[in-house]
């Protein structure tokens, strides 16, 4: 049978990093932009440009470096941006400049303070321009699902006349339901017979939880295009999720008769990537990628699938990525066993990440007999996600109990200086974060706390995680160790790093 494509088109680099304290790093970003392409994703939105002079010079690495993808930047419909845009991406093999305007009248009137033909004039004038620049223009008539349809058509149809290639459809506010926003997209065809000449594409988001239904409901409806990011992160509840869409499709290929060209046994690493970059967890029970997607707790089930696996699974784990690892490794192993485990997990790394890797390995394994599969896993995404530290933590002692004042010791390094302070706390971990705060001449607002412990046994790695509110912005931060305090302190010295490489 053969079978439409459908152009997967990734935002998380930029819907995805406005979640608060999900920012990355130039370095950061293009890691995961390699990881896009080997995953198959045919475009790569990298950034919004002209958001700061960081983020243009991230989509500008990007778009040298990572060849194969078209690589896109967000522009609003204003020549300013269009230039920083442009600028960011002409050097990729392939370059696009997507231009965003408001088409609601909530949109129009509201938010851009100006009236329906104003609006498309604005819209034709920046589109004619970026056309000007790049062959390749994407235009997105944001808060689509919310604007008079009439309207809607006038505005795609001008647009596609002086030179967009792509029309863009969102649901801006996740407020389309699956048949209205299928409808809406076959509606558009049906009246704009222009859209047969370019490329129609849907982004939903996700506030009723409907961004997947929605997209797969205009694939449904002739979207050629569908956007989306790793595990669904983005704005408030996050944007449709690609594993999700690709999934779906490849799991009832008779309902879509289309495909992605997504190299499905790359969902899980890239999963496990993101997760770690913007330091977002996943959650649990979250479809394909999340720790549950493919456990089976019940007995029946159990059963069931011990008899025939196809009983309660419609997806083998390994379609997605997901592998048993049974190696185990201990502090005497070496840089050659090391790297084999890491390489069997998919990790290739440079001299340096590898080297700093190699002595957290040590570090834990010096405390915890054996290091697993997902403890070697962790150890590389942390060190990974790793800013630039202006501190460097070296260790720490705390003392604690019903009958004594919590009370905390930290060691950090700055440069060459060394640094040691101790504060007491209602807890352990309340003593070492004020403590730290001390050290680091910052205060923080802890918002979120999660510990789990990566593998089984008493003997576990702790993950901490944290989002910290620091001079009136989030930072999130992640850090392991065999002991829970200790991963905890490492989690809230990350988040001030990432403050220091960011801001200060
Ligand atoms: O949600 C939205 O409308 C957007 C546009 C820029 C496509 O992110
Ligand atoms: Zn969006």
């Amino acid at each position: 049978m053969t079978t439409r494509k459908i152009t997967v088109f990734d935002t998380t680099l930029r819907d995805g990093e406005q979640v608060p304290g999900a920012k990355l790093n130039a370095k950061q970003k293009l890691e995961i932009a390699f990881q896009l392409e080997r995953l198959g994703v045919d475009v790569i939105e990298a950034g919004f440009p002209c958001s700061s002079p960081g983020d243009a010079q991230a989509v500008k690495m990007v778009a040298r470096e990572v060849r194969k993808p078209i690589i896109a930047g967000l522009a609003r419909a204003v020549q300013q941006d269009i230039d920083i845009c442009w600028e960011s991406v002409r050097e990729a093999e392939q370059p696009r400049i997507h231009v965003v305007l408001g088409s609601s009248d909530i949109h129009v009137q509201k938010k851009l303070r100006m009236d329906r033909d104003k609006a498309l004039e604005l819209a034709v004038e920046s589109v004619k321009y970026a056309k000007s620049l790049c062959p390749d223009v994407e235009y997105s008539t944001e808060d689509a699902s919310r604007t008079d349809f009439e309207y809607l058509c006038r505005v795609i149809d001008e647009v596609i006349k002086v030179g967009a290639t792509t029309i863009n459809v969102p649901d801006t506010v996740g407020y389309a339901t699956p048949d209205e926003f299928g409808d809406l997209i076959l509606r558009l065809r049906e009246n704009i017979p222009a859209l047969d000449k370019v490329t129609l594409s849907v982004h939903c988001h996700n506030d009723l939880g409907l961004a997947v239904a929605n997209s797969v409901a205009a694939i449904r409806n002739g979207a050629q295009q569908v956007e989306c990011t790793v595990n669904g992160i983005g704005e408030r509840a996050g944007n449709a999720s690609m594993e999700e869409i690709v999934m779906t499709m490849r799991t009832r290929p008779t309902v879509f008769q289309a495909h992605t060209d997504i190299n499905t046994k790359e969902i899980y690493r890239t999963s496990r990537m993101v997760s770690r970059l913007m330091n977002i967890p996943v959650q649990p029970n979250k479809a394909i990628v999340g720790a549950n997607a493919f456990a089976h707790s019940s007995g029946i089930h159990q059963d069931g699938i011990l008899k025939d696996r196809s009983t309660y699974e419609i997806m083998r784990p390994e379609d997605v990525g997901i592998k048993e690892h049974s190696m185990v490794l201990t502090a005497r192993s070496g840089r050659a066993a090391v790297r084999h485990e890491l390489k069997d997990l998919g990790f290739e790394l440079e001299k340096g990440l590898f080297e700093r890797v190699f002595q957290r390995f040590i570090d834990v394994a010096d405390r915890k007999k054996e290091i697993t599969a997902k403890d070697l896993s962790s150890i590389v995404e942390i060190e990974m996600s790793k800013v630039p530290e202006t501190y460097t933590f070296l260790g720490m002692q705390f003392m604690s109990g019903d009958q004594t004042t919590p009370l905390s010791s930290v060691r950090l390094k700055k440069g060459d200086e060394i640094l040691t302070d101790a504060a007491i706390g209602n807890g352990p971990v309340d003593a070492t974060y004020r403590c730290i705060e001390r050290l680091v001449g910052y205060q923080g607002k802890l918002m979120e706390y999660d510990i789990k412990a990566i593998t089984t046994g008493k003997d576990a790695l702790g993950e901490a995680m944290v989002r910290v509110e620091i001079e009136g912005r989030a930072y999130s931060g992640v850090g392991t160790s065999p002991d829970v305090i200790e991963a905890s302190a490492r989690a809230y010295l990350n988040a001030f790093n990432r403050f220091f490489a960011y801001t200060v």
